[in-house]
C-alpha cells in the first residue's frame, strides 16, 4: 500500500457479481473498497447496508472497507457496521444530533472515524473535532448518486484541510469523493487529498487494472 490509496467505489459494480468485481478491483491495485451506504432519506437513493458489507467481509476483502454512511440516523447502525467488519465508517455532520459523540462511538467500536463534508457544508465543523478523526471526506459531488459531475470548488476545500492537518500534526487521510477520474485525478492530489474514491471511472472502465495504473501514474506525479 503505497501513501496515496485509491478507494474504488463498489456503487458502480455490478451488484449481482459482487464479490468477483471486488476480488477484481483488489487484483487490480485498490487500497480501500469505499462502501456507499443511503436511505432514501438523508438522500434519494437506496443502496446497501451491514449485511451486504459483513458478506463481503467473510467472503475474505483484501483490503479495509471504506463506509461512507449517508444515512439519517447514524448511531442506531454504527455497531452493526463495526461488527460487519467495516474500517472506516465516516459520516456526515448534518445526519447527526451529537457529532462528537457519534466520532466516539465509532472508536469505541474499533472502527477508524471520518467525517464528511457536502459541497456546501463549511469547514468549521472541524474545528473542534480534527483531532479525533481518521480522516475528513471532502465530497466533490451532492452525495446520492454515481457518475455525477465533479465541482471544482471542491479543489479549495482540500487545500484548506491539507493545511488544518498539517497544522494538527496528526496523521488523518483526506479522501476526495465524486467524479473523479483519470483526468481531474491529478488536481486533487495537487490539492492535498491523499485518498481517492472513484466509482464509474474504474466499474465503466473496460480494464480495471488500467483505469487505476493511470490514475495512480496521474496522482504520483502530482
Ligand atoms: C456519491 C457517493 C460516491 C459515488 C462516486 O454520493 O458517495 O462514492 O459512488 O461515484 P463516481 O465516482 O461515479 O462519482
Ligand atoms: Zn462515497
Amino acid at each position: 500500500m503505497s501513501d496515496l490509496w485509491i478507494a474504488p467505489s463498489i456503487l458502480s459494480a455490478d451488484f449481482a457479481r459482487l464479490a468477483e468485481e471486488v476480488d477484481a478491483v483488489v487484483a487490480a491495485g485498490a487500497d480501500l473498497i469505499h462502501f456507499d451506504v443511503m436511505d432514501n432519506h438523508y438522500v434519494p437513493n437506496l443502496t446497501i447496508g451491514p449485511l451486504v458489507c459483513e458478506a463481503l467481509h467473510k467472503h475474505g476483502t483484501k483490503v479495509p472497507i471504506d463506509v461512507h454512511l449517508m444515512i439519517r440516523p447514524v448511531e442506531r447502525i454504527v455497531p452493526d457496521f463495526a461488527r460487519a467488519g467495516a474500517g472506516f465508517i465516516t459520516f456526515h455532520p448534518e445526519a447527526v444530533d451529537h457529532v462528537d459523540r457519534t466520532i466516539d462511538l465509532i472508536r469505541e467500536h474499533g472502527c477508524r472515524p471520518g467525517l464528511a463534508l457536502n459541497p456546501g457544508t463549511p469547514l468549521d465543523w472541524l474545528d473542534y473535532t480534527l483531532e479525533k478523526l481518521d480522516l475528513v471526506l471532502i465530497m466533490s459531488v451532492n452525495p446520492g448518486f454515481a457518475g455525477q459531475r465533479f465541482i471544482p470548488m471542491a479543489l479549495r476545500k482540500l487545500e484548506a484541510v491539507r493545511r488544518r492537518i498539517e497544522a494538527s500534526g496528526r496523521s488523518i487521510r483526506l479522501e476526495v469523493d465524486g467524479g473523479i477520474k483519470v483526468e481531474n485525478i491529478q488536481a486533487c492530489a495537487r490539492a492535498g487529498a491523499d485518498t481517492f474514491v472513484a466509482g464509474s471511472a474504474i466499474f465503466g472502465s473496460g480494464d480495471y487494472a488500467a483505469t487505476l495504473r493511470a490514475m495512480r501514474a496521474q496522482i504520483a506525479g502530482a
